[in-house]
């Protein structure tokens, strides 16, 4: 299996995040990891599952550079599994709620995404454990 990691982050939290994904990915499928700006669109969709991160920005919108990564690949994303992660801080998940609808719309297979407030703890660090071996 073949499984895409990509995230944005402004201040290290998603990036923790996903940090954890991909070390409990790589135990048993070929991972590609980076973040939005620096990854290829099309390395990414010739994966199986293609799993996104970006914190809650502005007024509950992604942040910039997913924003553009995310635009980039949506169209391709039909009949993928995708699965949605990010910090946020005072918002209840709307970026994420509305980010679901998006790629549903894109004909994806979206699983049900994961949140954390601020930097992941220890209690954080297990559900981004648990999370990434359902996503599998
Ligand atoms: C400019 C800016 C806008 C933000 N907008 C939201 C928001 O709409 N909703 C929310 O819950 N948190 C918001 N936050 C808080 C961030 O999502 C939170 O600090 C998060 O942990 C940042 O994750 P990162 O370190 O991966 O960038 C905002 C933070 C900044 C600096």
């Amino acid at each position: 299996m073949k499984i895409a990691i990509v995230y944005a982050s402004t201040t290290g939290n998603t990036e923790a995040m996903a940090n954890v994904i991909k070390e409990t990915a790589s135990s048993n499928a070929e991972v590609v990891f980076g973040t939005a700006d620096g990854t290829d669109a099309g390395e990414v969709l010739s994966c199986d599952v293609i799993l996104l991160g970006s914190p809650a920005m502005g007024d509950e919108v992604l942040e910039d550079s997913m924003e553009e990564f995310y635009t980039n690949i949506e169209s391709g994303l039909g009949g993928k599994k995708v699965g949605l992660f990010g910090s946020y801080d005072w918002g209840d998940g709307q970026w994420l709620r509305d980010w679901e609808d998006r790629a549903r719309n894109a004909g994806a297979s979206v699983i049900e995404s994961l949140m954390v407030h601020l930097t992941p703890e220890a209690d954080d660090i297990v559900k981004c454990q648990e999370w990434t071996k359902a996503a599998m």
